[in-house]
């Protein structure tokens, strides 16, 4: 974004239509400067749940089919008609390609049809830019913790806009370290909410799981070793395994790297303020825990609500409000990606 990130600019004429599905939830938004006016989410999770995992072609035609009656319905919601809207944003990086194309098929059409500007949104700047939906004055700079089933960054937030990756996966997401061990202790899909609710009756320590890379200076994180060890547990505790007990362990073995990587880079970047965004954002125990240490810091603490943690429409209305704020316009050119770094 150009000069104007130093002041939050939002797009000023008027609401925004969002669509987002980049992977396996198909929703729209409409967004009027940084305001949620709707947000809706078709979620697929029932469909991949058979094959314990996201089938990229299904997502695909499953978005086909939901991204109209979703675009309907999140027009109903707001109180408007397509008629009333004055840009479309819609994420188009990084993502499913097939599934990324549905919505930015879509987009290219109601913009090119009402001819009103189009913005592309990078999926991950959604997710940064999201607590801006319910904390319009959230502090910049600060710190992003963006934690889902595909990504696992420590990102420092100059302005939006304006990102400095500190840390990041090597390996596997969180997300995907919850939906794995879920899988593997039989406690179905998506992973991260059964592994929480597991937990809540067990006990962690009782068996022990590794914390990768801990108290080295990097921010970087892996967390494939924790898949293995939760594998050869169940190997060898088989009928006997404590599963609460286990599920609990997972979750502390997760969070506390997570919290570990949180509270260094604040400190490390100076800054006073903290941000939990993404899926795994609306895992109780790292909520309550970094609420609890950023008190005990003095620093503030933002996390979204639940519906604006995992993917949704509205957090990308915010960024391409922004984005479209600052004078930015895609063409209809514009194109799906499956990765792409952060804009800077
Ligand atoms: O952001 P998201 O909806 O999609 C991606 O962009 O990946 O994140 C989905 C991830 C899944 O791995 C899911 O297991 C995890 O978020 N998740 C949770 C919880 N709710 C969802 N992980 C831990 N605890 C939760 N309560
Ligand atoms: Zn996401």
């Amino acid at each position: 974004m150009a000069e104007p990130h130093r002041v939050l600019s939002p797009f000023a004429d008027g609401p925004v239509l969002a669509i987002e599905t980049s992977c396996d939830e198909t929703s729209a938004a409409v967004v009027q400067g940084l305001s949620v006016r709707s947000n809706v989410v078709a979620s697929q999770a029932d469909l991949h749940r058979k094959w314990g995992g996201v089938v990229p072609e299904a997502a695909a035609r499953a978005h086909v089919e939901a991204i109209v009656p979703v675009i309907d319905e999140a027009l109903a919601a707001a109180g408007v008609c397509l008629e009333d809207i004055r840009a479309v944003a819609v994420t188009n990086r990084p993502g499913l390609v097939g599934a990324l194309s549905v919505g930015v098929t879509a987009a290219k059409g109601l913009a090119f049809a009402r001819q009103i500007p189009l913005i592309g949104v990078h999926h991950l700047e959604g997710h940064i830019l999201s607590p801006l939906a319910e904390f319009p004055d959230l502090d910049f700079p600060h710190v992003c913790l963006l934690v889902s089933g595909g990504h696992t960054e420590v990102i420092e937030v100059a302005a939006p806009g304006r990102y400095q990756i500190l840390g990041s996966t090597r390996d596997d997401a969180a997300g995907e370290a919850f939906d794995k061990g879920a899988r593997l202790l039989g406690l179905g899909y998506p992973g991260g909410k059964a592994i929480q609710d597991a937990a809540e009756t067990g006990r962690p320590g009782r068996y022990r799981l590794p914390r990768a890379l801990k108290g080295e200076g990097s921010f970087d994180m892996s967390f494939s070793g924790l898949k293995t060890a939760v594998l050869r547990l169940v190997e060898s505790e088989q009928d006997r395994i404590d599963v609460p007990g286990a599920a609990a362990e997972l979750q502390a073995a997760i969070v506390d790297v997570l919290m570990d990587r949180g509270v260094r880079a604040v400190e490390s970047a100076g800054v006073a303020a903290l941000t939990l965004v993404g899926g795994v954002a609306a895992n109780r125990s790292l909520r309550e825990r970094l609420a609890v240490e950023a008190e005990r810091r003095g620093w503030r603490f933002y996390t979204p609500s639940l519906s604006m943690c995992t993917d949704n429409a509205a957090m990308i209305g915010i960024a391409g409000s922004l984005r479209l704020g600052a004078g930015e316009r895609s063409g209809f050119d514009l194109d799906t990606l499956a990765n792409d770094d952060l804009p800077r």
